[in-house]
């Protein structure tokens, strides 16, 4: 049977960091997968997120299966977080997913049980993994153009393109942080692709998988927020990952708005069908932890206060790079760095510039060009700003 199988194409982005691990030499900086990393690059379990898991170690007494929702607790604290106080939890229904990337499957998945012709169209660029996770679940999939190096985000462009999408089409957005440009939607341009999308039948697939990491955590759901208030359906896939630092725990939430309560709670059983098909139930821990940690009001206000450290860290990083770029490039090329919000921005390199960055350097950033902002070395600005500009030549 295994004859018939080719070897499958690295993954662009986990490829590096085995690249990166096998790489002796001693200065190289890793600016490729998408993790934080604190001044000692590392990636610190958060303070909130070790107490709770204390907490969970003396309290837990049993490991039996807590159903095809997960933690029902947990899934109505995230429809808290993503969606605010406001939601419109009648119409509002979670599942506990493991990641965000579970959240992703679970919904396309969805999609195609209601809608088997409908065409997701996915911003361009778009994280890399989204395209496989819209194949594996037997979706179309276009694309409409998002972002242009020389001139920013391309809104007037998305539009035009989206005109061509048939009504019961979905639409992937990114809630907050797009990987990998960095450059997110203002609230009008959310406003105004809310008010096209629903005058079109459209429907909005948002992933939030950096709430906290741009702009404050009801900052970044903000345009998502405004969406659900105009749309009649939505799906969301919203991620742990980032904000709880529970990376390799698997913790998020697939969430759907229905038109009313009775059309939630039947697309929510198929949802939950679809899970049982794939993993069953969703793995407990990372979840258990998220759910102690925001019913806390302590741990709660604990979290926040680190994680706006590590949002302000970043900013900082963008600021001092982007100046740093400046000395050595004499160039405001890189200015955009500064302005752009979450965790990547793309340096706008060659695919060769990439790799002599990495071969000649030993800096790792991912093939577009994204580089990891949490990834920068605070200390070696001036001598990472100088090997970009060396391979620019
Ligand atoms: C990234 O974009 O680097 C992260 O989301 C990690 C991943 O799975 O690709």
């Amino acid at each position: 049977m295994f004859e018939t199988l080719k070897p499958a194409a690295p993954d662009g982005i986990l490829a590096l960091m085995s690249l990166y691990r096998d790489d002796p030499r001693a200065g190289k900086i890793d600016l490729g997968v998408g993790v934080y990393r604190d001044e000692s690059g590392g990636t610190p379990v958060m303070r909130a997120v070790r107490e709770a898991e204390r907490r969970l170690h003396e309290s837990q007494a049993t490991k039996t299966y807590l159903g095809l929702a997960g933690d029902v607790a947990f899934n109505g604290l995230m429809i808290g977080l993503v969606f605010g106080g406001d939601a419109d939890r009648a119409r509002l229904r979670a599942a506990q997913t493991p990641g965000g990337t579970g959240a992703l499957r679970m919904l396309a998945d969805l999609i195609r049980l209601a809608r088997p012709d409908a065409t997701v169209w996915a911003p361009d660029p778009t994280w890399p993994n989204h395209l496989p996770i819209l194949r594996a679940a037997g979706l179309k999939i276009a694309s409409f153009p998002y972002y242009d190096a020389a001139t920013g985000i391309t809104f007037d462009a998305a539009i035009e393109s989206l005109k061509g999408a048939a009504a019961g089409d979905v639409v992937l957005l990114h809630g907050c942080c797009h990987n990998p440009t960095g450059a997110d939607l203002s609230l009008d341009q959310w406003a105004a692709l809310a008010d096209f999308m629903a005058g079109r039948g459209l429907v909005p697939f948002v992933d939030i998988a950096y709430q906290g990491f741009g702009q404050g955590l009801d900052e970044d759901a903000a345009g998502l927020r405004l969406m659900a208030g105009k749309a009649p359906e939505m799906l969301v896939a919203a991620s742990c990952s980032k904000n709880f630092s529970v990376y390799r725990d698997r913790a998020g939430a697939a969430i759907l708005l229905g038109r009313d309560a009775a059309q939630a709670d039947t697309a929510f059983s198929q949802l939950l069908g679809v899970g049982r098909g794939i993993w069953s139930m969703p793995p407990d821990h990372a979840a258990a932890c998220v759910r102690i940690v925001l019913e806390d009001a302590a741990l709660r206000a604990d979290w926040q206060a680190e994680l706006e450290a590590v949002r302000t860290r970043m900013l900082d990083l963008r600021r001092d790079f982007a100046e740093a770029l400046r000395r050595a490039s004499n160039s405001d090329r890189f200015d955009f760095i500064a302005g752009q919000r979450g965790m990547f921005s793309r340096l706008g390199l060659t695919q060769e510039q990439v790799r002599r960055l990495r071969d000649e350097h030993g800096v790792y950033i991912v093939g577009d060009s994204r580089f990891n902002v949490a990834g920068l070395p605070g200390d070696r600005l001036d001598e990472l700003a100088a090997r970009v500009v060396s391979v620019l030549a």
